[in-house]
């Protein structure tokens, strides 16, 4: 089988790695050169665990990026992996890449090869947006064009592992549609799933990521509520889930990334106004302000911005648990952003991340370590979870006594430094409660 992806961001070359492991080749179109760059040096332009070796194993050999599809290949599908970002101030998801990713294969395109859309799209997409675009193409009718919605659901730092074994959702818009998408995924994991519709797999897709931040806007619900009492809200959940099945509360944090960041509004996008939408809209919102929450706290210990004071910012990945470099749709970014706004100087750090991408966002000087992070700092603003913070030790950065430094760990991961009586801690559990810290 033979099959052309368009867009080698983070879903079509995971993807295209999981095609050539069996034994599908794979042709890539793709626009940004640094990515192209990468690649031909074998490997990915972000981190991704297991993801070099395939690259470098598989480049040149049935792995190939071409600028455009070649006419003599007999290609049996194209698979659309590109972007669907969202206006920033409106909120909508822009679908012109899809539109752009369409044309691009119009030299080859001849109605006969199934074309499926992977992209995260609001409902209907596939049916209003890609199905008349091709039919148009290749001069067939809308029934006859062989289309399908196969959405990608791995998460970010277990890619390569989730494809193999992840159920697949499949959806075709004929008999011939469903038979192909079938075939060619289960060349690459064992569970099919046959969706109803193309809209059905559009929504599951949405569902899915809709569904994670609406459980974690709960945890996050509860431990602002519980501060509203003076209990710390992270120690009141983890006793409330304490050998208790029943309760599965979610530790309160930032709840970012480039799909949960966005897959709730691709969902109410074009969902007429009902009380299901403000419920999801409401949820989304609540996990947005949990970045206030820091920024509050900020302007309560810190006081006024002024060039002697410098704020250390770690973790500035939108995750650190799978860990990731990847800064999009990152929590830490946007509160930094917001932090520069009110004209506070930073230092930046990330175990993952990648220099030249965070010196790119122009927030402040970025470090190596957490001891060089807080060096000339007033406080430490750990941002996500990444599990070195666990081994961060009271000695690796200033204490309250030395000149009041205090720490924010939004997850509560320091946990060496709770041992020490002299740092004081604040968490997204108790960072209004006058206790002095922990
Ligand atoms: N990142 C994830 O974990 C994830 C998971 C599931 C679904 N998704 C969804 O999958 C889609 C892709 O996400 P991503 O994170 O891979 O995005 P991305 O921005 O990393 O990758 C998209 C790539 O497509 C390229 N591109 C755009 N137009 C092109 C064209 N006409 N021809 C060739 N290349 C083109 C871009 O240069 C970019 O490298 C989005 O809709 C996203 O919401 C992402």
């Amino acid at each position: 089988m033979t099959i052309g992806i368009i867009g080698l961001g983070y879903v079509g070359l995971t993807l295209a790695m999981a095609a050539c492991s069996n034994h599908i080749s794979v042709y890539g179109l793709e626009l940004n050169e640094h990515i192209k760059d990468c690649i031909r040096q074998g490997r990915a332009h972000f981190y991704e665990p297991g993801l070099d070796s395939l690259i470098a194993r598989f480049n040149d050999k049935t792995f190939h990026v071409v600028e455009k599809f070649p006419s003599d290949v007999t290609f049996d599908a194209f698979i659309i992996t590109v972007g669907t970002p969202l206006g920033e101030d409106s909120k909508t998801p822009n679908f012109d890449y899809i539109r752009s990713a369409i044309s691009s294969i119009g030299d080859v395109y001849d109605g006969e090869q199934m074309v499926i859309l992977r992209s995260t799209v609001s409902v209907g997409t596939t049916r209003t947006v890609v199905i008349p675009f091709l039919a148009k193409m290749c001069g067939r009718s809308e029934e006859e064009v062989l289309a399908g919605m196969c959405p990608e659901r791995t998460l970010e730092g277990k890619a390569v592992d989730e494809l193999t074994h992840l159920p697949q959702i499949i959806s075709g818009n004929n008999a011939r549609s469903i038979q192909i998408a079938q075939s060619l995924f289960r060349m690459i994991t064992p569970c099919v799933v046959e969706a109803d519709s193309l809209e059905e797999a559009e929504l599951i897709k949405l569902y899915c990521n809709t569904y994670r931040d609406m459980t974690f806007a709960i945890g996050n619900a509860f431990c602002m509520a519980a501060q509203e009492f003076g209990v710390d809200g992270i120690s009141a959940i983890e006793h409330a889930n304490y050998d208790y099945a029943r309760s599965n509360i979610a530790i309160p944090g930032f709840v970012a990334g480039p799909c949960l960041e966005k897959d709730a509004y691709i969902l109410i996008n074009n969902m007429p106004d009902c009380a299901s939408k403000d419920f999801i809209l409401q949820a989304r919102r609540f996990n947005e302000s949990m970045e206030d929450v820091v920024v509050s706290w900020v302007k309560e210990h810190v006081g006024p911005a002024s060039d002697d004071k410098v704020l250390a910012l770690t973790g500035m990945a939108f995750k650190g648990r799978p860990q990731t470099s990847d800064l999009r749709g990152s929590s830490s970014v946007y509160i930094a952003r917001k932090l520069h706004d009110l004209g506070y100087k930073m230092k930046l750090h990330d175990y993952v991340a990648h220099r030249d991408e965070m010196e790119a966002l122009g927030l402040g000087e970025v470090c190596d370590s957490v001891a060089e992070v807080c060096s000339g700092a007033l406080v430490l603003l750990v941002l996500n979870n990444h599990p070195a913070y666990a081994s961060v030790m009271g000695s690796d950065i200033p204490h309250y006594s030395d000149n009041g430094f205090e720490v924010f760990d939004s997850w509560g991961v320091c946990t060496e430094l709770y041992y020490d009586e002299d740092i004081r801690i604040s968490t997204l559990g108790n960072a209004f409660i006058d206790n002095g810290g922990k």
